[in-house]
This record gives C-alpha cells, structure tokens and sequence, in this order.
C-alpha cells in the first residue's frame, strides 16, 4: 500500500496525543492530514485496528489471541508438526527468532509449545497491531493467553540487518501469503499484506541470513506444492496438508 493511501486516527477525542504520537513513531500521516486514505490504523480504547475504507473493504483487522481461532491449536493441536519442525522434542524451551511475524499467529503456536519467541516485523503498520495484540495479550484476563505471551518478544526490525553476526537456536521464516482459502479471515489478512507489501521483495537474503545466525535450525514455511526458499534444498521436510515446513541444518550438521 503506498505510504499516501495510509493514515492514523483516534476513535475517541481523548485519543489524539497518543494517535499523534503513533503516527510520529510510525512516521504516517494524520487523517486529517489525508482525508482521502484508503485504510486508516484507528486507535480506540479498546485496540488499535487497521480499518478499510473502500467499498470492497474488508473488516476491521486487528491482533487478537484471546481469539477461537488461536484456542483450538491450544499446545500443539493441528500444528504439531510446526512444534516437531522446530524441534521442540529435542530441546524442550529452545528460543525462536520468528524473522518474519506477520500477525504473530505461528509465534503463538511455538510460545504454546514452551518455546521463547523473538517476534521481527520490518513493516510499521504489521509491527502496530502485533504490539498492541501482545499488549493486550500480557493483559488478558485468560492466564493462558497472559502466559503465553509473556514468551514472545518484539522489536521492529528488518531481519536481514538484525540476525547479521547474532547466534540463535533456531530461525523460523514465513514470507508467503497466507493461502487462498474462503474464510473472513483468511480474506482479511490476504488484503492486508498484498497491500502493505505489494512492492516488498520480502523474501531476497531472507534464508542466507538466517542460516548464518541459527546454531540448530532454520525452519521455513512453505505452500505445500512450492519449490524450495530461493530454490535451496532443505535437509528434510514436514509435509502438510496446504503447507509444509522445511528443515535446514547448521553446516556442521547437514
Ligand atoms: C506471511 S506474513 C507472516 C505470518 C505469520 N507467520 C503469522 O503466523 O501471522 C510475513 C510477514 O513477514 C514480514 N517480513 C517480510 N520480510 C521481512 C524482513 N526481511 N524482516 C522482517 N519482517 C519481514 C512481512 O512484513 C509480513 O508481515
């Protein structure tokens, strides 16, 4: 989405100062400096949502894991095999650079499964509602949800220049869309990141960069029929239904 169909505002008057600062911090516009902005990052008492305002626009979008979709993947559930891709069954408790977090869904599934997640996410608007999700999450009133996102950490970066010269466990990387099925929330979130990184080359150097840093695995999420991440081949794959996850190792483990 171009930086001008993009705008912040308060839902309610006593809001303002901090939709001010948000946009200072996010370096966005006002509404009122760009009244004509398709989506709006709306700040209200309750969340911070990204609103569309065209006539096919989607609903509100905003980071929820108190949400039942989140509930019935509660410890593992249908994704284990994202736990056994990362080897959790190995090193119980290892950390996970999520260098790619999105809308922090997989980093959840992972906290859940006892892992400690740093969560990256390069763009500012994606970043927003992710901290403001964690934020809540902290808050919830549902000690598992608090819990669980007392393990994952976020910082607002690019991950190729964050994981140059770091160690980590593991590196895990999702740089696909989400994939083409019916439900609102799938079309929601297709709408968000085609539009945020419709001129994004997100994924060039992505998986260089994490195999430099990651001590025991590089765990890539892939459509199930795609070829491999930048054409590498991994050391083995999880296969799943719509997704699959490959596996790489450490050079001294390949
Ligand atoms: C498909 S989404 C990830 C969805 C996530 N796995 C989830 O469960 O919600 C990919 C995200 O990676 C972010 N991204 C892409 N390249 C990045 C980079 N080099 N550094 C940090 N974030 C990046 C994009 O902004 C986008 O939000």
């Amino acid at each position: 989405m171009p930086d001008s169909s993009l705008a912040i505002s308060a839902a309610q008057p006593e809001l303002a100062r901090q939709a001010a600062e948000l946009a200072a911090e996010l370096g966005l516009p006002l509404m009122a400096q760009r009244p004509g902005a398709q989506a709006v990052l709306t700040l209200s008492a309750e969340r911070l949502a990204l609103v569309a305002t065209g006539p096919d626009a989607p609903g509100p979008i905003a980071v929820d894991f108190a949400a039942g979709s989140l509930r019935h993947r509660r410890r593992g559930g249908h994704n284990e095999p994202l736990g056994r891709a990362v080897g959790i069954h190995k090193w119980p408790g290892l950390s996970v650079v999520d260098a790619t977090a999105g809308l922090g869904r997989d980093s959840f599934v992972l906290a859940d499964l006892g892992c400690q997640l740093t969560l990256l996410e390069r763009e500012p608007v994606v970043f927003a509602l992710l901290r403001d999700g964690l934020r809540r999450g902290r808050l919830s009133e549902d000690a598992w949800v608090a819990q669980v996102c007392q393990r994952m950490s976020l910082l607002r970066a690019d991950a190729r220049d964050w994981l140059a010269g770091q160690t980590v466990d593991v590196v895990y990387l999702d740089p696909m869309f989400p994939a083409r099925r019916k439900s609102a929330r799938v079309k929601k979130e297709m709408w968000l990141f085609q539009q945020l990184l419709e001129n994004a080359d997100s994924s060039a150097g992505l998986l260089e960069a994490a195999l430099s840093a990651a001590q025991k695995r590089v765990v890539v999420k892939r459509p199930a029929k795609a070829p491999a991440l930048e054409g590498e081949q991994p050391a083995f794959q999880l296969p799943g239904k719509t997704v699959r996850f490959d596996v790489y190792l450490p050079e001294g483990d390949r």
